[in-house]
């Protein structure tokens, strides 16, 4: 049987909407703790050149009071090379960054930015990070992940993801077998596979049928349903506060 498929929780969004009010409400810290209580593997966060959600604080305080592994999302930048130098995640996963996209868009262009990478991968590895490329699962890419020194890759599912969003069972079919191939290829260049992006309850399933996925990183579909599922008891219990302080005024 295939081993276990570790979860990486992303707490990027629980930064974003701490940051909607720019106080320190909700604690990404507090819900990555949370999240390591109820089985979460690892943490991920990104810390984006912008800071929009994660910030170096954050960082800081995931690692020295969240006892799971840190998966940190970066740019092959000096900054965030230096940042990942002084932090020392357990992994650092690069990805490809434009200030105006929403969220990564596409995968790292690891043939065409491999003097860029290179170093970065070399200095982190020499770190005792582990380096995980964010990569499309095209033979490209993986092949020059493999080359690069990486010790792993994610695969990128954002395609086949939003193909199944819009009902699109032809072009979802197509982009699984890419993953599927992409999977098989970078098992065979001695890559451990992980995957992720825009994953749900539904694909998380599908895509952990695939027997090389060691590890699936999930963020905002996770942040969104606890949202949901936690709401009935956040109003209950504030229904309750209202009340007693009504009492205690009448008392
Ligand atoms: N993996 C990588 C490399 C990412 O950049 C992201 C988004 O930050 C994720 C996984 C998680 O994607 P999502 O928030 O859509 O689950």
């Amino acid at each position: 049987m295939a081993g276990q498929v570790r979860l990486g929780v992303n707490i990027d969004h629980v930064a974003t909407v701490r940051n909607a009010r720019g106080g320190a409400h909700p604690d990404p810290v507090r819900l990555a703790r949370l999240a390591a209580d109820a089985g979460a593997d690892g943490i991920t966060a990104h810390l984006r050149e912008d800071r929009r959600h994660i910030r170096d604080a954050d960082i800081e305080r995931i690692r020295a009071e969240i006892d799971r592994p840190l998966n940190l999302e970066m740019a092959a930048t000096a900054e965030m090379l230096a940042i990942a130098l002084k932090v020392r995640p357990n992994a650092a996963c690069l990805v490809p960054e434009k200030r105006q996209e929403r969220t990564t868009e596409g995968g790292l262009d690891v043939v065409g930015q491999r003097a860029q990478l290179a170093p970065v991968v070399e200095r982190l590895g020499g770190a005792g990070v582990r380096v995980s490329l964010f990569v499309e699962p095209d033979a490209a890419a993986l092949d020059a992940a493999a080359d690069l020194g990486a010790a792993i890759v994610e695969l990128h599912t954002g395609s086949w993801c939003e193909a199944l969003a819009a009902g699109d069972a032809g072009r979802a079919a197509l982009e699984f077998d890419r993953l599927a191939s992409g999977a098989a290829r970078a098992a065979q260049l001695g890559l451990e596979v992980h995957a992720g992006h825009g994953l749900d309850y539904a694909s998380a399933e599908t895509i952990a049928g695939l027997a090389e996925i060691a590890e699936l990183n999930i963020g905002h579909f996770l942040i969104g349903e606890a949202l949901a599922v936690g709401l009935p008891e956040t109003i209950r219990t504030m229904k309750a506060a209202i009340a007693r302080g009504r009492r205690k005024a009448a008392a």
